[in-house]
């Protein structure tokens, strides 16, 4: 079975000006796709319609086999496994932090998953350790640099281990060492069997990783 299958996906934001325009595409479980376009094209509307963030007008998206609607996700458990499973990481990760410690951002994905605080301490230094960042550990997100609030995202993204990572261009931003190390870590997530979607202006980065590409 296709972890993710769209079917005919058509979106707009203004009436008779669709972003994505009868939209298919499907994904197997570990596969990587690069989703390609110029500025404007709509990779980052795609990517709120794959973690139910915005519905389609038409068409349907199906998540391991069930229909994402805004009926489906108004039942919070199941909001809450779909979330679990599907990490999302913005293009502006600075929409993405609201919490006033590092470590705080990073256990609020494990403290409403109900676990205990020595195991959400344990993830949490897990996942700031996979980036470099324990130093931060203490500091407020909003003042981090570009660079080192996309690592924050991540380390949170990754404290829910989702199958799935749909990242909006993960590099952008990052110097040469931080890329590097991202995409070594992406190619163990791979081997991991995670299924990575992933936007970006840098395709010929991905070409060992890459199985299907899509240009809007
Ligand atoms: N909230 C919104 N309201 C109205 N129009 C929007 C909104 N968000 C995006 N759009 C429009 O939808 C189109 C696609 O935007 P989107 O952000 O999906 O593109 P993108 O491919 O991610 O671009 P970029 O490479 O610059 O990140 C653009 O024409 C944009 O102006
Ligand atoms: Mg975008």
């Amino acid at each position: 079975m296709n972890i993710i299958e769209l079917k005919n996906i058509y979106f707009e934001y203004e009436e008779g000006e669709p972003v994505l325009n009868g939209l298919d595409l499907s994904l197997g479980a570990g596969e990587c796709l690069l989703v390609l376009g110029d500025n404007g094209s709509g990779k980052t509307t795609l990517f709120r319609v794959l973690n139910g963030l915005s519905f389609p007008s038409k068409g349907e998206y199906l998540f391991k086999g069930v229909a994402i609607t805004a009926d489906y996700l108004k039942d919070n458990s199941q909001t809450k496994r779909f979330h679990k499973d599907i990490g999302y990481l913005f293009q502006n990760t600075d929409t993405m932090l609201f919490n006033s410690r590092v470590y705080d951002e990073v256990a609020f994905g494990p403290r409403q998953m109900g676990l205990t605080d020595s195991e959400v301490d344990q993830r949490v230094m897990d996942c700031l350790r996979l980036f470099d960042i324990e130093a931060l550990k203490e500091k407020v997100p909003y003042h981090l640099s570009g660079g080192q609030k996309k690592m924050v995202a991540l380390a949170s993204i990754m404290a829910l281990s989702p199958e799935v990572l749909v990242l909006d261009e993960p590099f952008a931003g990052l110097d040469q060492k931080r890329e590097a190390s991202l995409l070594e870590f992406l190619a163990e997530l791979k081997a991991a069997g995670k299924t990575l979607i992933i936007a970006t202006h840098k395709e010929e980065m991905f070409k060992d990783l890459v199985d299907k590409v899509i240009r809007l």
